[in-house]
């Protein structure tokens, strides 16, 4: 079977879809830098496949050892690039890291891709591309928005970068994933989301709240024009959004790609507030979650969701999981976290 290069291998997104790849037969070789995450993921994706994946500890902006990796690895048929730095708030104080971080190395990817002679690149993006859409939801053809930080800048950046390279160069093609809010952890609870330090987004700071680490979660604004006024997220279990990649380099390898730049929103479609996700997490735990109503947090979109319809149709992929059922797990994954640190 077809090996596969995996960049941020070892990452939240990146090691489920590793996952998923390496249960439909899929080799896959990891380069992480572990600037995000653990070594240990490795062990976690071995108790749930039986494979170890191969893995190089390379920063993906060095081209000198990115070059001498795909020499030793020769023949990967396809490339799937996580790697990136992805912390809105530090993107605005540190914005050269995060140009160097996610454009460097998606150049480097880019320059050395003919040379070792890799056609097919999978590009992570985000639906912060569209920043508000004007119409919900939100389709693949919907303006892009001005970017409103550098890491969202990075996302928009990148797209342009694939399109441009890959209609100058008859050698390559490439497919653009833009997801909407990745969350939830494998069913086995072996891997899933690893925040450093305080978390940023939504559901660590939940499930962080729910077994004791937070005092209380800040709920940032109820003066949004949503129907409960907090704001509004296209919710999607992470191991849905895994498979979709695992589809999309099926695709580009079989040669059913329709354009040689192919762009698919990755969500389930529906929206659910702030509110409703702490709801729902409540029910399905029967834990509660302190929390409070604070002032709207800088950058934040009202709402936005995603008409998923394209990839539906055209990869044949659908996002199957309810909320509930990614909320447990959520769930699971940090008490499963909480066993380990206990252990140790
Ligand atoms: N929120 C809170 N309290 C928190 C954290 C988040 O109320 O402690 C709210 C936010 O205000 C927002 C929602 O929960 O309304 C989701 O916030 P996240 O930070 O989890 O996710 P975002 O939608 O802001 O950002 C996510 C990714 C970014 C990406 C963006 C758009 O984390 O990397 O989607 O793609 F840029």
């Amino acid at each position: 079977m077809a090996k596969i290069l995996v960049t941020g291998g070892t990452g939240y997104i990146g090691s489920h879809t590793v996952v998923e790849l390496q249960k439909v037969g899929f080799e896959v070789i990891i380069v992480d830098n572990l600037s995000n995450s653990s070594i240990d993921v490795l062990s976690g994706i071995e108790k749930i496949t039986g494979i170890r994946p191969a893995f190089e500890n390379i920063d993906c902006v060095d081209y000198v050892s990115m070059d001498r990796m795909f020499e030793k690895h020769n023949n990967i048929e396809a490339i799937i690039h996580f790697a990136a730095s992805k912390a809105v708030g530090e993107s605005v104080e540190k914005p050269l890291l995060y140009y160097r971080n996610n454009l460097v190395s998606l150049i480097n990817l880019l320059q050395l891709m003919p040379i070792h002679k890799v056609k097919n690149i999978v590009f992570s993006s985000s639906c912060t591309v569209y920043g508000q859409p004007d119409i919900l939801p939100v389709t693949e053809d919907a303006p892009i928005k001005p970017a409103l930080s550098p890491y969202g800048n990075t996302k928009q950046i990148g797209e342009e970068i694939i399109r441009d390279t890959i209609y100058a160069n008859p050698c390559y093609q490439s497919v653009i994933l833009r997801y909407f809010n990745p969350i939830g952890a494998h069913s086995s609870a072996e891997i899933g989301e690893l925040p450093n330090g305080v978390p940023n987004n939504l559901l660590p700071f939940v499930t962080q709240t729910a077994i004791g680490l937070r005092k209380q979660l800040q709920v940032f604004g109820n003066d949004y024009n949503t129907p409960d006024g907090s704001c509004v997220r296209d919710y999607i279990h992470v191991v849905d959004l895994a498979k979709a990649h695992v589809v999309a380099v099926e695709r580009m390898l079989k040669n059913e790609t329709k354009k040689r730049v192919e762009t698919f929103n990755l969500g389930t479609g529906r929206g659910l507030s702030v509110l409703e996700i702490i709801e729902t997490f409540e029910k399905v735990t029967g834990v509660s979650v302190p929390y409070k109503i604070v002032g709207r947090r800088e950058g934040d979109i009202e709402k936005v969701w995603a008409d998923p319809t394209y990839a539906n149709g055209e990869l044949g992929w659908t996002a199957k999981e309810t909320v509930e059922e990614t909320l447990r797990s959520a769930w699971a994954w940090e008490q499963n976290l909480e066993k380990r640190n206990i252990q140790e």
